[in-house]
């Protein structure tokens, strides 16, 4: 680890590289403000053109609070989870917002007060002495929204899915998936869907996973047909204690990546820290790459790296006697300090996220590694007919700026085959998140970047969000700008569906 990040932060500190910051502190802090109403209406502020044949909902997730009546959350990652559902039909959007109604949610909101710690620093009021020993674990269903199985389901990785309908969004409640799961837990917020499975005769499947930390960890696998119905689970068992955000497939395999973390819980245990915060980097040891057979019955492989922390993966794919694995690395395991402020971040103090290439060869054991994209990036996504296969492009969020550290302003396509670069960029004033691909048509002989990129961008000068469509094959200009009538804090992930659920 040591030796890439000494060449890379080299390389970002050459003072002639260093351009005039894109942003305001201020703008960009104006975008973590809790939204508490819920709304419904069809977007009317509108820049452009919506394209007609773009038909289908947006689902998006992300904490929706930042507060309780005043009392703040102290990382966003413990805000309540809220779903913004945008529909596309015949040139026209409508948005709506529910918050998932967690039994949590319901209390927090009746008592007017936070009732429980969350796993990022959030205390309940009193000091550590009304924390010590309170172990419950509040399921904020933040993380992602998925519709699988014809249900619709909202995602936190520590703990059961909810589920919502897909029209109103109204929370149904928490989901066992047909019994597959327990009560108590964990499904991970980061399936990936395989197009064409190798397993299931070319039918597209549902692949997730969900992590039993420990001194050891239990890694468990789920597979799961269209229907919804269970296709495969196994479980595994790794060495020592494992935080594993991500994951990708390829037609053979679950890849994970281990960072070298320790796990100290007794700030925790006496109410001083959030779990979360309790991790502590170990950087005289390597991440190991975790390689769990998709058919559960032959052996695990665990193989050394040098990468980083990764907390997202693009995509992975199987090329000869190789795995390619294209991941969003860090030089440094970004800290959540019990006393921080995450408004004040320092941006330029932290070490980017950037794209990084893996190539392990299974038959020697060996590993190469490639910096694909320096720029500071993060929530990487492709064309969904290319997961876990050999592609061509991938888009970011990104930064604006080419170098250092800084909020993601924009969204980059990269051209993995040139090297070709586009960026369009909402600096100075707006921010964003995560790009969502979508195709135009169905056609398999498509090209791969036919199709739209939509974006959710915080505009600070009008303190509203809006949703930026982009043409994924010229992003010079937006094809249109949807103004939303109010902001949407920040968020995590979503996906794209082609059901309109109009209700
Ligand atoms: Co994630």
């Amino acid at each position: 680890m040591q030796g890439f990040q000494l060449g890379e932060r080299a390389a970002l500190l050459n003072p002639d590289q260093i351009a005039t910051q894109s942003y305001q502190m201020q703008d960009w802090q104006k975008g973590y403000r809790s939204l508490t109403e819920e709304y419904d209406y069809w977007i009317e502020d509108i820049e452009g053109t919506i394209p007609s044949e773009l038909n289908g909902t947006l689902f998006r997730n992300g904490p929706g609070l930042l507060d309780i009546n005043g009392q703040r959350v102290h990382h966003p990652f413990d805000g309540d989870g809220m779903i913004s559902a945008i529909h596309f039909s015949n040139g026209r959007a409508h948005y709506r917002n529910r918050f998932v109604r967690t039994q949590a949610f319901l209390e927090e909101q009746q008592a007017g007060r936070i009732l429980y710690r969350g796993v990022f620093g959030t205390q309940k009021p009193g000091g550590w002495l009304a924390n010590a020993f309170d172990l419950r674990r509040k399921n904020i269903a933040n993380t992602h929204i998925i519709y699988w199985g014809e249900k619709l389901l909202a995602l936190w990785e520590a703990a059961e899915p909810h589920r919502l309908h897909p029209e109103t969004l109204e929370t149904i409640g928490l989901d066992y998936l047909e019994g597959v799961l327990q009560p108590g837990d964990a499904f991970a917020a980061h399936p990936r869907i395989d197009p064409a499975s190798d397993l299931d005769e070319g039918e597209p499947c549902l692949v997730n996973f969900a992590i039993k930390p420990g001194l050891s960890t239990t890694i468990t696998i789920y597979e799961f047909a269209p229907s919804g119905k269970l296709l495969r689970q196994h479980a595994h068992s790794v060495p020592g204690f494992a935080f594993m955000h991500d994951f990708a497939i390829t037609p053979h395999y679950c890849i994970f990546f281990q960072a070298p973390i320790a796990f100290n819980p007794i700030p925790f245990l006496l109410g001083f820290k959030g779990a979360g915060q309790c991790l502590q980097a170990k950087l005289d040891q390597p991440t190991q790459i975790i390689l769990i057979p998709r058919n559960g019955k032959d052996p695990v492989q665990t193989i050394p790296v040098d990468s980083g922390f990764v907390f997202h993966h693009a995509n992975a794919f199987e090329q000869g006697d190789e795995l390619v694995i294209d991941s969003i690395a860090y030089a440094s395991l970004p800290a959540i300090d019990a006393g921080d402020d995450y408004r004040e971040v320092r941006f330029e103090k932290l070490d980017p996220g950037q794209l990084w290439r893996t190539r392990l060869n299974l038959k020697t054991q060996t590993i190469e590694r490639q910096l694909l994209e320096s720029r500071c990036c993060e929530f990487p996504t492709l064309h969904p007919r290319h997961v876990g296969q050999p592609y061509r492009y991938v888009y970011l969020g990104a930064a604006h700026n080419p170098t250092g550290n800084a909020p993601l302003q924009g969204v980059i396509k990269l051209d993995l085959e040139t090297g070709e670069r586009q960026l369009w960029s909402a600096a100075p004033r707006g921010f964003s998140g995560e790009p969502v691909f979508v195709p135009r048509s169905s056609d398999p002989d498509a090209a791969e970047d036919d199709g739209w990129l939509l974006l959710l961008i915080f505009n600070a000068e009008l303190e509203r969000s809006e949703l930026v469509i982009l043409d994924a094959q010229d992003l010079s200009q937006p094809i249109a700008k949807l103004r939303l009538k109010h902001h949407v804090p920040y968020g995590l992930h979503g996906s794209f569906v082609p059901e309109v659920f109009a209700s």
